[in-house]
C-alpha cells in the first residue's frame, strides 16, 4: 500500500543540526515531503542542503519565523512541524540578548499560534536544549527537574520550552519537547567549540579554552539526535518533555587533547583564555525515558569525533569562507603567521 504524503515542515533546517535532519528525514521517511524554512543567518548556510536542494520532496523557502504572514500558512499546511530555528551561540547571547529573545521566544510563539489554528497537524517538536537546567553539580537531570537557565540564550530556550508546553495544556496543540545535550558533527559553525578547535588546529592557530578547562559537556552525535527526534515523532506522547544524550561526559581540557591528538598538532596551541561569564560547569541528562522507548546512541564518541574531525579536514571548502570573512580570524591568522590568510601579499 501507499503511503499517503506526509507535509513536514522543518524551521532552521539550514543551520547544524536542522540540515542533518533534513537530509536524515528524506533519506528515512520516502513519503515525507519536507519544507525547510530558515532566515540565513550569519548561522545557516545553504550548502548545507546542497544535495537535496533540486530534490522534488524538498522545498527551501528564505524567511523569518517571527513573521506570521510567512510562518502561519506553512504550518497550517503541515502534518509535522520540527522546530530548530533559534539563535543559538552562548557567547553571542553575553553580548547582544535581544535577537535570542525575538527568535527563540517570540518566534516559537508564532509558530505555536499557528498551530493552534491547524487541524491536520499531528506533532509539534520543540527542540530545546538541555542548558535549560543550569549547571548540575551533581547527578543527572530528569525530565520533572526543575528548570534553572543561567545565561540569556538558555533562558529564552527555556522560555519557549514552557511556552510550547502551554500551547499543549490550553490549546490541545500535539507539543513534543526535547532536551538535547551538546551535538558534535558535520555542518556545525566554527564558533563552537569543536569546530572551532578543529579548525583553528588545522591551520595551527591556538586555541582559546576557557577558564580550567574542567567544564564538562555531554557529547551527543548529531546523526543519533536525529534519530531520537525521529522515533519521539512516531513514539513520544503529546505534552512530554524527552532528554536526549550521547551519555559521553567529558572535561573541555581532554576533548581539546583528543582533538590536537587527532590532528597531530602540539599541546602548546592550548591557550588559557578569561572564563566565560556565567560559565555553567556542567550539563548531565538521565535519558531512561528516551531509553524506555528502543532508543540507544550508535556513535561511539571516539569514533564519532574521529569521523568529525575527518570532515573538517576534508571539507575546507565549507569552513574557511566562513572563517576568512570574519575580520577577527583574518587578524589572528596575520598576526600569528606574518602574512595573509588567503596566501597574498
Ligand atoms: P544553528 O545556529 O547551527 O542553526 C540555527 C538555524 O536557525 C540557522 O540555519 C539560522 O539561519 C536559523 N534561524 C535563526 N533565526 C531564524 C529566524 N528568525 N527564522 C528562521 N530561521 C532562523 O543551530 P543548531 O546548533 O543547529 O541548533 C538547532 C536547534 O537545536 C536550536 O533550537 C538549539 O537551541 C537546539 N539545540 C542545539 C544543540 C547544539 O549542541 N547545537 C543542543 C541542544 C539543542
Ligand atoms: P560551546 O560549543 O559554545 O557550547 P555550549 O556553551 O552551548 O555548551 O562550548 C562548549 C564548551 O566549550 C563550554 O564549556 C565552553 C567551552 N569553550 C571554550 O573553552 N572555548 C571556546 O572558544 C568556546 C567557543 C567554548
Amino acid at each position: 500500500m501507499v503511503k499517503p504524503t506526509v507535509e513536514t515542515l522543518v524551521t532552521g533546517g539550514a543551520g547544524f543540526i536542522g540540515s542533518n535532519f533534513v537530509l536524515h528525514a528524506l533519506d528515512t521517511h520516502p513519503n515525507w515531503r519536507v519544507t525547510t524554512l530558515d532566515k540565513l543567518t550569519y548561522a545557516g548556510r545553504l550548502e548545507n542542503l546542497q544535495k537535496v536542494i533540486d530534490d522534488p520532496r524538498h522545498r527551501f523557502i528564505e524567511g523569518d519565523v517571527t513573521d506570521a504572514a510567512v510562518a502561519g500558512p506553512l504550518v497550517r499546511a503541515s502534518d509535522i512541524v520540527i522546530h530548530f530555528a533559534a539563535e543559538t551561540h552562548v557567547d553571542r547571547s553575553l553580548q547582544e540578548a535581544g535577537a535570542f529573545i525575538t527568535t527563540d521566544v517570540y518566534g516559537s510563539f508564532v509558530l505555536l499560534d499557528a498551530a493552534r489554528e491547524s487541524d491536520r497537524l499531528r506533532c509539534f517538536v520543540q527542540i530545546s536544549t538541555d542548558e535549560v537546567y543550569g549547571s548540575v553539580e551533581k547527578g543527572s537531570s530528569r525530565e520533572t527537574d526543575e528548570i534553572r537557565p543561567r545565561n540569556p540564550y538558555a533562558a529564552s530556550k527555556a522560555g519557549a520550552d514552557r511556552l510550547a508546553y502551554s500551547y499543549w495544556a490550553t490549546h490541545g496543540v500535539p507539543v513534543i519537547i526535547t532536551r538535547g545535550s551538546n551535538n558534535y558533527g558535520r555542518h556545525q559553525f566554527p564558533e563552537k567549540v569543536i569546530p572551532l578547535f578543529v579548525t583553528n588546529a588545522i591551520d595551527r592557530l591556538p586555541v582559546p579554552l576557557y577558564g580550567d578547562g574542567k567544564n564538562i559537556r555531554d557529547w551527543l552525535h548529531v546523526e543519533d539526535h536525529c534519530r531520537a527526534i525521529d522515533l519521539l515523532i512516531e513514539k513520544g506522547n503529546a505534552g512530554e518533555v524527552y532528554n536526549i544524550g550521547g551519555g559521553n561526559e567529558v572535561q573541555n581540557i581532554d576533548l581539546t587533547h583528543r582533538i590536537l591528538e587527532l590532528l597531530d598538532r602540539p599541546t602548546s596551541l592550548i591557550t588559557p583564555v578569561e572564563d566565560r561569564l556565567g560559565h555553567d560547569r556542567r550539563y548531565s541528562v538521565d535519558t531512561g525515558k528516551l531509553r524506555a522507548l528502543g532508543w540507544r546512541p550508535r556513535h561511539p564518541f571516539e569514533e564519532g569525533l574521529r569521523a568529525t574531525v575527518d570532515w573538517y579536514r576534508k571539507n575546507e571548502w565549507w569552513w574557511r569562507p566562513i572563517k576568512e570573512a570574519d575580520p577577527a580570524y583574518r587578524d589572528y591568522y596575520e598576526t600569528q603567521y606574518g602574512r595573509r590568510h588567503d596566501g597574498r601579499a
